[in-house]
């Protein structure tokens, strides 16, 4: 746990224009920025960041939060990881607060791992370009395969000689504790003894994110049918296979500048298409895809090209589970190198250029290459046919993204073509899936629906992505607008619209009454909004300012997103406005206590409504004439009562 003193120091630096702006190019608009959304595909910009409020909206896609949020969002981080980046990013020491002590232990262990994954980079590239037998057989070997050195030395490629137990007694002679050392796989114990893992092998370090090593890869040179060609890094606290990307960290910059990212086999496609001056690539080591090596990819970029040898059998490995590859908005295409190379092999053939060319030329889509795939597999076999057409049409529905709307139907057109079916089959047979799949994703939600109240399933996923604000019903939009006043002005003298306060009441004070006395509390349906609301309250009775700001960088998610979805971004003036009519455009500010006012007056008008719609039901169901008299009575004061409230309202204007 980051202590809280650190929390609010980091807090306390926030920059929300300087950490959205180290991601996305912003333009000063008025009061806010302006940018591309990093979250969706846009042409023109539509999202805002308001460095005031410190929160940032997209208002093409919706997604809104602070700058926590942003983090959590743009890079996949949990909220302690953000928390973290932004320590660093301003110097703040992090202090650790009752760390819990499988988390501590879990911690040193990483620690010790990566010094000594460190010290075995070091001692191999050492023994690689430095020693007799590195340069003999290893370094030459390299050459020979055509590997530059400046190459070899980016790469920091290594050699472990053939010798039983070389790298063992330096590491064990440099202290490193034997039991770490078989927890990164460079050392074997058998029978007592220790020896080396990697032997007479070219070894491969396999970078994380910044740099550090987090295991390795270990070729072997001499053909050898006994033993398995790689050797990688068994998994520990530090090699965790299916969040590995080999090379991602020399990637990532051209992947950026190229917007694409490439995708091959194995170790040395990597290292090859590099020195080719081809950067944006990186490999998975022929297994298929996980979930989250694809979310590292979209980090970078939504386009994905797999450059794959065409008699692989990590074809069909790679393209499994590319299905959430289209969740994930990806597109994918697909490049089987010829004639038995692989993209090592053909680069260094052909020439950077004509790799290139022939990379750009030979995009297939992948979809339509799956559907090739499985159609020649069932042959002439009817029902294996249309299993595939069941496949497909729930691939298609997975392109589920309004933004790819337009691609979901080119796919249907295409497909049925090449099915040779009816184009409104497979769309039905595909709507059919997308609703399946929406009927799920409700029982998912509902499960994890945290109270009872079925309202309150328009912002239950705690996801800042859900686009909150756009399933708001009219009801709530008042609902909001009164939690938005208390927001905003709770904490500012309350005077009735156009007096001047008398007492030392604050705004926060008076609808705590109000509501109290109205009984208000109970008709807010949003329940998140009244957790709020009871939030407010505890903090401001406890001595706590409850202001946005608190609420925005709360640990707790949900609370935060719903806070800042009904931030006001719209109204607020450029200076160079208000400089201009010298202050003579009121404000929200100006007017608050208007908008307070009216607010409250929603809700019990709302009341009102209920009462008088209660009142009408048991006036159809009455027979008896003194009874109806009574009704009719209370029907004609609400009536007024309603009449007098809506005299009050009308110059506020809800969005
Ligand atoms: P070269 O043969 O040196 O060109 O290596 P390569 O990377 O082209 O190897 P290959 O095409 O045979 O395999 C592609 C990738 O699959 C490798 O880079 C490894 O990540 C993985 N791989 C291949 N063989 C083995 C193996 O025996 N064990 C493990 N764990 N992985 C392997
Ligand atoms: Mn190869």
């Amino acid at each position: 746990m980051i202590s809280q003193e650190s929390i609010q120091q980091i807090l306390s630096r926030i920059d929300i224009v300087e950490i959205v702006g180290s991601f996305i190019k912003l333009k000063k608009r008025g009061a806010n920025y302006l940018g591309l959304c990093p979250f969706h595909n846009e042409k023109s910009p539509s999202f805002t960041v308001s460095p005031s409020k410190e929160i940032y909206k997209c208002f093409g896609c919706g997604r809104s939060g602070n700058s926590i949020g942003f983090l959590m969002e743009a890079e996949k981080y949990s909220y302690v990881e953000a928390l973290r980046w932004l320590a660093a990013k301003y110097n703040v020491e992090i202090e650790e607060s009752e760390t819990s002590p499988e988390y501590k232990q879990q911690q040193q262990v990483a620690d010790s791992l990566y010094i000594i994954n460190n010290f075995a980079q070091k001692y191999f590239t050492e023994a690689l370009l430095n020693s007799e037998e590195g340069q003999d057989i290893a370094l030459s070997y390299l050459k020979e395969r055509g590997f530059r050195e400046d190459i070899i030395k980016k790469f920091q490629l290594g050699y472990n000689g053939e010798g039983r137990d070389g790298f063992t007694k330096a590491a064990l002679a440099a202290q490193y504790s034997l039991e770490y050392l078989q927890k990164t796989g460079l050392v074997n114990v058998r029978e007592g003894n220790a020896y080396d893992n990697y032997r007479g092998r070219i070894i491969f370090p396999i970078h994380n994110q910044s740099g550090k090593v987090l295991g390795f890869g270990a070729r072997i040179i001499k053909k050898n049918d006994k033993a398995p060609k790689y050797i990688n890094s068994p998994e520990n606290e530090i090699y965790v296979k299916s969040k590995i990307l080999y090379g991602s960290y020399f990637a990532r910059q051209a992947i950026d500048k190229a917007d694409e990212c490439l995708l091959v086999e194995g170790y040395t496609d990597v290292v090859s298409l590099h020195q080719a001056g081809v950067e944006n690539v990186v490999a998975s080591g022929g297994t298929s895809l996980t979930p989250d090596q694809l979310r590292l990819i979209k980090k970078y970029t939504s386009n994905l090209t797999i450059i794959y040898d065409g008699d692989s059998a990590g074809i069909k490995a790679a393209l499994r589970g590319l299905d959430l590859a289209l969740e994930e908005s990806l597109n994918v295409k697909l490049v089987l190198i010829p004639d038995g190379e692989d993209p090592d092999s053909y680069v260094n053939k052909v020439g950077a250029a004509e790799f290139i060319k022939f990379v750009n030329e030979n995009k297939k889509d992948f979809i339509l290459f799956q559907l090739g795939i499985a159609l020649n597999d069932a042959g002439s076999d009817s029902t294996k046919k249309s299993i595939v057409v069941n496949q497909i049409a729930e691939t298609i529905s997975k392109i589920n993204k309004t933004e790819d709307f337009t691609k979901q139907q080119d796919y249907i057109k295409q497909c049925s073509e090449i099915l040779k079916i009816e184009e409104s089959g497979l769309h039905a047979l595909v709507n059919k899936f997308i609703r399946e799949k929406i009927g799920k994703e409700e029982t998912r939600l509902n499960r994890e629906q945290r109270f009872e109240d079925e309202s309150i399933t328009n912002v239950q996923s705690s996801d800042v992505e859900n686009d909150v604000t756009a399933l708001f019903n009219k009801d709530e939009i008042h609902e909001q607008a009164m939690i938005r006043s208390l927001l905003e002005f709770g904490l500012k003298n309350w005077a009735p619209p156009g007096e001047h306060s008398v007492e030392e009441t604050k705004v926060a004070e008076y609808i705590f009454k109000e509501i109290e006395e109205n009984q208000l509390e109970e008709l807010i349906d949003n329940k998140e909004l009244v957790r709020i609301l009871q939030t407010y309250k505890a903090w401001f009775n406890a001595g706590i300012e409850p202001t946005a700001k608190n609420f925005l960088y709360n640990e707790d998610q949900q609370m935060s997103a719903l806070v800042v979805s009904i931030m006001d971004f719209n109204h607020e003036i450029s200076p160079k406005w208000k400089e201009h009519f010298e202050g003579h455009i009121a404000t929200r500010e100006d007017l608050f206590a208007e908008e307070v006012f009216s607010t409250l007056n929603y809700l019990k008008l709302r009341k009102i409504k209920r009462l008088m719609d209660e009142n009408q039901r048991d006036l159809e169901k009455s027979t008896v004439a003194e009874d109806q008299m009574i009704l009719v009575q209370t029907h004609q004061h609400l009536k007024q009562m309603e009449i007098e409230l809506t005299k009050h309202l009308g110059t506020v204007i809800f969005r």
